[in-house]
């Protein structure tokens, strides 16, 4: 063996590997990409899987994502924010079609229509990349059939950063799946706290004044009929669970179903 002798790398074999098939960036901050789905998981709408990359020491560098594709997708779709000294949305926001990601195929989250009691209207409220479970709850059919009507509460700093829930609530009624189940059951009620926009204002303060049942034109919460789901961060939660519980509802999980049920949006 010469020093010009090729030498074969060792390229390392991801455990749980899957491959990106397309990536879209909709800002600085924030992207959305599928990627190939293992034959064998089986999730429900709303659930979360840890995915990732292989770190610098060779070591899986993995974070809870939703699954923002529905149950029935041939795919697997995330949808992420870009920090960009995070250890691995740094490396993640760089992906292509063809790259391999590492997904561990182990769904689990307590955002899943088995957790609440049967009720007539679902509140699905989220602030930034906590839209992504919903985008898969939302184009799910059981979503449609549970419940008489969908009401998606949606709040980011700017515009641009409601896109892709928007581009995505605003295609439900022409999915040939579920397009007429959604018909005249969904209501839209996206918000900006800091860029001027149509409608304004932080999720909690338009349940807690009442704005948003005005706006709508819908009756106020009323534990008896309402269920919610919350997913965005620690501090939206913590405060939407006090305008909830102010409201009557309570709670719930898979093991005790209940009016409503709470999920951590990725921020890392
Ligand atoms: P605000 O601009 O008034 O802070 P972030 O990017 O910080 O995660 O925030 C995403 C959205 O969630 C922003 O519109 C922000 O509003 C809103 N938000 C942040 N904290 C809370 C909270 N404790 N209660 C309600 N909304 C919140």
């Amino acid at each position: 063996m010469t020093d010009q002798t090729p030498v074969a790398k060792a390229t390392p074999t991801l455990p749980d590997a899957q491959t990106v098939t397309s990536v879209t960036h909709y800002t600085d901050r924030l992207f959305a990409f599928r990627c190939t789905r293992p034959q064998s998981l089986r999730f429900r709408s709303g659930e979360f899987v840890m995915i990732g990359l292989l770190g610098d020491n060779g070591k899986p560098l993995l974070r809870a994502y939703s699954i923002a594709s529905p149950s029935w997708d041939e795919e697997l779709e995330f949808y992420s924010i870009k920090v960009p000294d995070g250890p691995l949305t740094s490396r993640l926001q760089h992906i292509q079609p063809g790259d391999p990601i590492i997904l561990r195929p182990k769904p689990v989250g307590t955002l899943v229509i088995d957790a609440l009691l049967p009720g007539k209207r679902l509140w699905m409220l989220a602030t930034g990349t906590g839209i992504a479970p919903f985008a898969s709850l939302l184009r799910d059919p059981e979503t449609w059939e549970k419940f008489e009507q969908v009401i998606v509460m949606h709040t980011c700093r700017e515009a641009a950063e409601l896109t892709y829930g928007r581009t995505l609530v605003e295609a439900l009624p022409n999915d040939p799946l579920i397009g007429e189940l959604v018909a005249d059951k969904l209501l839209y009620y996206p918000t900006t706290t800091r860029e001027p926009s149509a409608q304004m204002g932080r999720i909690t303060d338009n349940m807690a004044s009442g704005k948003v049942f005005a706006d709508l034109g819908i009756p106020p919460l009323d534990p008896s009929i309402d269920r919610a789901m919350v997913c965005g961060s620690l501090a939206f939660n913590l405060d939407i669970k006090k305008v909830l519980e102010a409201a009557g509802l309570s709670e719930g999980a898979n093991s005790a179903p209940a009016e409503y049920v709470v999920e951590k949006a990725f921020v890392d």
